[in-house]
């Protein structure tokens, strides 16, 4: 993929929160491609219950790569086919955990293929330890209580719960 010194690649996502397995992703993504923008969708968020903004999820993300010089984090509105063309990246990446992410993903990648035919889904697999992980559950042990010190880095924890005791604070 790489050669031209020029590859970009999005990596988009809901992100709420960003998880070690992202991270992991745009590890693997650096080893491919010159500069990867991690892009979060302002509308795949409003069907699920958020717990951050789509702002503070790109200041989170920011803060998580700020010492990758080739990693941007940004959001879009719309379709991420338009996204990508208007960044000049036809590589979008999507992280595959396992089988049971593959209908989804497989819609969508053949959806963005139609909608842009010159767009490429490339799928890249997380260490095995994330397998199981992802960004809802680590909600929903946050709330419930559990610890999340080992799902998402410690300056996400830390937002996490000081997102948690503002909600608790403000339901008194
Ligand atoms: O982390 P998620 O929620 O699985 O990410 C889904 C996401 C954001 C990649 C997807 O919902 C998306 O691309 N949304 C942007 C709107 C769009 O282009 N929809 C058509 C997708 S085929």
């Amino acid at each position: 993929m790489s050669g031209a010194g020029n590859l970009v690649a999005i990596y988009p996502g809901s992100f709420d929160p960003v998880t070690l397995g992202h991270e992991d992703i745009v590890q693997r993504t650096l080893c491919v491609a010159d500069r990867v923008v991690v892009a979060v969708a302002h509308s795949s968020t409003q069907s699920k219950r958020q717990l951050f903004s789509v702002e503070e999820r790109v200041r989170l993300l920011q803060e998580v790569f700020q010492d990758e010089a080739r990693v941007e984090c940004t959001s879009f509105e719309g379709l991420l086919v338009d996204f990508a063309r208007a960044r000049g990246a036809r590589f979008m990446i999507r992280g595959l955990r396992a089988v049971s992410d593959f209908e989804y993903e497989f819609q969508m990648a053949q959806m963005n293929r139609q909608l842009w035919p010159g767009a490429e889904t490339l799928f890249l697999m997380p260490d095995v330890s994330y397998a199981f992980l992802s960004s809802s559950l680590v909600r929903e042990v946050a709330v419930l209580g559990g610890d999340i010190s080992r799902f998402v880095s410690p300056l996400v924890a830390r937002g996490i719960r000081r997102k948690l005791e503002n909600h608790r604070r403000a339901e008194e």
